[in-house]
């Protein structure tokens, strides 16, 4: 009897729990974006420390969009100080980004705790871009704009008054039955008295993402030398050997842009001084000014904790949290007056004598040396604030840096997060495995940040070539040999491989830069998962026989991911090759596509099999394609330079293209300072091919191509 009474109580005060439920009040804050606020928002959330302004023309330009959701079962709840969210799902959808995760792609039917932390090997939510941010294949996106550890229910948690109940099966004759049913919505827990919610439009889940980018000012455009290839030192490593390893990567000839140096470029690490060793640098100006004369920038490790051995210690401890991490100082870096005292010495000793940008290290996780969630700081920010945004404060903080000298920065950071598309940051860490680091590139595509596959050590020679032909169609192409000084020729009998597919990175710089153009001028992701690409085809996903979405759509959340190919820009898709593999599957998504090295068609929104042997790593281009590349160079272009160029038409679609340039280092761009050369390639009327290049607004910028000359990849069928 007590019972019944007790069942009877909570199904009320269940009921009453949801009757408080009220749908979310949306405004349009931008075309095609709309905000709406949840109780009393926290001070400090990721958008504003991304403090990110919104590209309004870019954002004109894609237009007005109906709201994409139904907005009556949007809805939100405040109970015991924590906000309740509950957002729609169609059975068809299939949900993408909610962090840089490494295992999987597709998010439907996941649970995650939206947590920062050096990722673990689980797709759990932890990790180091937990962006609280969900584009969905019907074309729209969600972000939670707050600094908390928020749980998400990706299509996991059944209502009792659900609109789309699943099917109740009896697990005594029906197999079907499953200990996870179908769910029809989203549904979120912020441990927080309030929250902003935004909501963005899109005829596809790209242009959702564009939107997203838009947003929260545009994607980065690096300099140009970021695009080369860069190499990290040995932790130890004196100028001298700095100098040598430039050295012998000249004698390789092999292509470097920059170097990185490891902690022991400081006098303390692990925590920081932030101060030039001098037994190891004994004159760091001098040394930086003599490398760039050899065309090769420094890049210089860091974690943010402060040294007791420092000179700022006793300014920066009033500052500065409760807690320590290696018993550094933990600089509350809401505050301006700690803003300052990094600003002070990092500018002095760093920037000013020209380094070129930082790895910001450790601002991610792990638990057992990080701050607890105890911790308290001056400003009166949380530590569970604290950790989720410490990354993106300190990329804002450096790039402002570099932004007042007038010249672009690109480097590595291990954490980031919501808003922070426009720093020149790229995501890295200590996990390891090639397979989860290409997943890791697709899903960076779906929430603004990017991600290297860095190269560090192989058992194999095998192993070595196919990371390093990964990582040259990355956003950074990256050797970090900080903890075993592996070189680029380290495996000799592979070296001439590894030298072929660097140098291409170098030949694809053209198209490469015009690729980051669009992340900034239109919000198009460098890299892209294929769910990103328009004519892919939703039923390619899964190769098992069809699913039945009607009867048992629950099932919708297994389908396959394909996580291990990505579209690099437009026109060229990239399929990794992995070690032991002499073949693999490639998903072609619609329309005609073309082998890169070869020009030969290979097939239409099917599945082929590839075969490239060792040397290459398989690359295909979309029916019109146009590539342009300059010669193999062991630099990025240099201001001044005018190198020849080939532009490469694949396929039988007569096509257009644009080619982006600027001067590759100041931030003219953003004023409209760029030139686009528009690129067409059509048939004349005897069906010859002819290329046409006509340089639009040159705006006083250099032309940095000469002989520029057309290559037509002609398909065997065409009599070539
Ligand atoms: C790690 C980092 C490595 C390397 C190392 C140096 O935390 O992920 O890439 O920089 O520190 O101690």
């Amino acid at each position: 009897m007590k019972m019944r009474w007790f069942f009877l109580i909570c199904m009320f005060s269940g009921l009453l729990a949801q009757a408080q439920s009220v749908p979310l009040q949306w405004e349009p804050v931008a075309p095609g974006v709309w905000k709406a606020t949840v109780g009393q928002p926290d001070k400090v959330d990721l958008l504003t420390t991304a403090g990110g302004s919104p590209r309004k023309e870019a954002l004109q330009k894609l237009g007005e969009a109906p709201f994409p959701l139904p907005q009556a079962e949007c809805s939100a709840e405040i109970k015991e100080g924590k906000v309740y969210l509950r957002f729609p799902l169609q059975e068809e959808e299939q949900l993408f980004g909610l962090g840089l995760q490494f295992k999987t792609v597709n998010r439907r039917g996941q649970i995650l705790n939206l947590h920062m932390d050096h990722y673990q090997g689980r797709d759990d939510g932890r990790s180091h871009a937990p962006v609280p941010f969900y584009v969905s294949s019907s074309g729209y996106g969600v972000l939670i704009n707050s600094a908390r550890y928020i749980t998400v229910y990706a299509g996991t948690a059944v209502r009792v008054n659900s609109q789309h109940p699943p099917r109740v099966y009896d697990r005594n004759t029906e197999p079907d039955w499953s200990a996870q049913p179908y769910s029809d919505a989203v549904e979120m827990l912020v441990p927080a008295a309030g929250t902003e919610i935004y909501v963005f439009a899109g005829k596809n889940s790209m242009e959702a993402v564009q939107r997203y980018n838009l947003f929260n000012g545009g994607g980065v455009l690096p300099p140009k030398w970021g695009l080369g290839f860069t190499h990290r030192m040995p932790t130890l490593s004196t100028a001298a050997q700095v100098k040598a390893e430039a050295t012998a990567f000249n004698e390789h000839g092999f292509p470097l842009d920059f170097i990185g140096l490891e902690p022991g470029w400081q006098t303390k690490a692990y925590p920081c001084t932030f101060e030039w060793d001098k037994s190891r640098f004994p004159d760091p100006a001098a040394f930086v000014k003599e490398m760039q004369a050899k065309g090769i920038r420094l890049n210089l490790w860091l974690n943010p904790y402060l040294s007791p051995a420092s000179s700022l210690y006793s300014a920066a401890k009033p500052l500065s949290g409760s807690h320590t991490v290696w018993n550094g100082l933990v600089p509350d870096l809401t505050l301006p007056a700690a803003q300052q005292l990094y600003k002070n010495i990092f500018k002095t000793q760093h920037v000013d004598i020209g380094v070129s940008g930082y790895k910001i290290d450790e601002v991610d996780g792990v638990d057992s040396w990080l701050w607890p969630d105890v911790a308290t700081f001056p400003s009166g920010t949380t530590a569970e604030q604290m950790r989720q945004v410490y990354g993106v404060m300190m990329q804002r903080l450096t790039t402002g840096w570099f932004r007042e000298k007038g010249v672009r920065t690109y480097g590595l950071v291990r954490a980031s997060n919501a808003g922070a598309s426009s720093f020149p940051y790229v995501i890295y860490n200590d996990y390891y495995n090639h397979r989860d680091f290409i997943t890791a590139l697709c899903n960076s595509s779906f929430i603004g940040v990017l991600w290297t596959p860095e190269v560090r050590a192989s058992k194999t020679a095998e192993e070595w070539l196919r990371r390093m032909q990964s990582a040259c169609f990355s956003p950074m192409a990256m050797l970090n040999a900080w903890a075993d000084g592996t070189k680029p020729w380290s495996f000799p009998e592979v070296e001439k491989q590894v030298k072929d597919v660097a140098l291409l990175r170098m030949q694809l710089f053209p198209y490469l830069y015009t690729v980051f153009s669009q992340y900034y001028l239109e919000g198009k992701p460098p890299v892209r998962a294929m769910n990103l690409v328009e004519g892919f085809s939703f039923q390619h996903q899964s190769q098992k026989a069809a699913l039945d979405g009607t009867e048992n759509p629950y099932r919708m959340a297994l389908r396959e991911d394909v996580k291990d190919q990505f579209m690099l820009g437009d026109d060229l898709l990239v399929a990794p090759m992995f070690t032991g593999q002499t073949t693999r599957k490639v998903i072609l998504p619609q329309g005609k596509w073309y082998d890169f090295y070869t020009g030969e068609y290979v097939g239409n929104g099917n599945i082929i099999e590839a075969t490239p042997g060792l040397d290459k790593i398989p690359l295909y281009v979309r029916d019109g394609g146009i590539i342009p590349m300059i010669p193999p160079v062991t630099h990025t272009p240099a201001p001044d330079e005018q190198l020849p160029l080939e532009i490469r038409h694949y396929g039988e679609a007569e096509s257009t293209a644009v080619l982006y340039d600027d001067d590759g280092q100041s931030y003219d761009y953003q004023q409209g300072k760029y030139m686009q050369y528009r690129l067409s390639a059509k048939k004349d009327k005897h069906a010859k091919w002819q290329g046409q290049v006509v340089i639009e607004n040159k705006q006083g910028l250099k032309v940095a191509y000469k002989n520029i000359k057309w290559r037509f990849m002609l398909p065997e069928s065409s009599g070539r």
